[in-house]
């Protein structure tokens, strides 16, 4: 069986509700997965044994948040090795903005698993549209972005914005299925 690691940090719970919901996709794409919150200490022996990393951050500052980045930093000793070459990577991030300069945390993401030797896979839904409802609303193709505003009531991030991350799930546990299974 393929199992999947999702790394993620999520001070007020939004960016946890996207790695779950990517974590239902992984399970119903014939994956085991391993949710793990990088406050928590890390059991790096069950993330070399997995066969895919998901990485989630919320937008900090255009960037990924510093404990995301603290996370990214202690692996250092993991890429003197390169204890992941070719595992799967994939990479998620949620924010207040539409943009909020999101791209940026997928593009920090994609190099850090590039570093790491490993197989970056992107979000695989077309946008359907650009309401709350739509798969891939915010058009976001090197990984799933989702926008949750408490002000204009898009709190937390919208059905279409779970739904494009359940895919995610799915899309990743079938990739590393066909590349690695
Ligand atoms: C220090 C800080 C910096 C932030 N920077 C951005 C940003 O650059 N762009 C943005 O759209 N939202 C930004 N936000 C909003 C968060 O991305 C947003 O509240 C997100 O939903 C938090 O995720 P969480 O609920 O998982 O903690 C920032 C929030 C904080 C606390």
């Amino acid at each position: 069986m393929i199992n999947i690691a999702i790394l993620y940090h999520s001070e007020k719970g939004r960016t946890k509700i996207v790695a779950e919901e990517i974590g239902k996709g992984a399970m119903v794409g014939g994956a085991e997965v391993h949710l793990i919150s990088v406050i928590a200490e890390i059991d790096w022996d069950l993330l070399h044994r997995c066969d895919a990393l998901v990485f989630g951050s919320p937008t900090y500052m255009g960037s990924v948040s510093a404990p995301f980045k603290k996370f990214m930093d202690d692996s250092g000793n993991v890429w003197m090795k390169h204890v992941w070459k070719d595992k799967i990577a994939a990479g998620f991030t949620n924010s207040h903005s539409y943009s909020g300069d999101k791209l940026n945390v997928l593009v920090q993401m994609a190099i850090f698993a590039a570093q790491h030797g490993m197989i970056w896979v992107g979000s695989g839904d077309m946008p359907t549209g650009s309401t709350p409802d739509d798969l891939n609303r915010l058009g976001s193709f090197m990984g799933v972005m989702t926008q949750s505003d408490t002000a204009i009531a898009i709190d937390p991030p919208p059905l279409g914005d779970r739904k494009t991350a359940f895919n995610y799930g799915m899309r990743i546990a079938e990739m590393a299925k066909k590349l690695l299974g």
